[in-house]
């Protein structure tokens, strides 16, 4: 039998998921700030970081204001993806390499909650709650901002270095 019947229903079950989402990466991302050997780029991880460290209140005062409870659904995308970062991160050595593939990981979740938040943003105008759209758009800006700072950092310094760690490949 269905459980998601109406339009705030699946406004819900999407909450339930960012919630779990952001709960998981407030996991994540010290251990990536923590595997950074680019000094901009372990800031940007930290500063990051206490932003979801934010962005798990923001929704649980979303949760209040609609008078539902902080529950979470589990979300396999986000874990897929933190573990994908793991690995990259026990597959290399702290070099600018790694940081490259640190940069990758991180801009595929700031994607993930970019595309999450523009939806329940919409999603909060058509339910006429401008209050909670209010919210959301500070999380989206945050996690766009948080895009554009990553892929500065590998644009302008970590890939270039990176790429000087050529192998056999590039001989060919
Ligand atoms: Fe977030
Ligand atoms: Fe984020």
């Amino acid at each position: 039998m269905s459980d998601i019947e109406t339009f705030e229903q699946l406004f819900q079950n999407g909450l339930e998921h960012i919630y779990d989402a952001e709960k998981q990466l407030t996991k994540a991302l010290p251990k990536m700030a923590e595997a950074s050997s680019s000094p901009q780029l372990r800031q940007a991880f930290d500063e990051h970081q206490r932003q979801t460290e934010e962005h798990v209140r923001r929704i649980e005062r979303i949760f209040s204001m609609l008078e539902t409870s902080s529950s979470s659904r589990s979300n396999k995308v986000v874990e897929e993806m933190t573990d994908e970062a793991q690995k990259m991160i026990k597959h290399t050595d702290p070099s600018a390499l790694r940081d490259a593939a640190l940069i990758v990981a991180g801009n595929q979740v700031e994607h993930f909650e970019v595309a999450c938040y523009g939806s329940l943003r919409n999603f909060a105008e058509l339910l006429g709650r401008n209050d909670i759209v209010e919210i959301l758009q500070q999380t989206l800006n945050e996690e766009k901002q948080a895009d554009e700072l990553l892929t500065r950092i590998g644009e302008q310094d970590v890939n270039r270095k990176a790429a000087q760690m050529r192998g056999e490949m590039a001989r060919r």
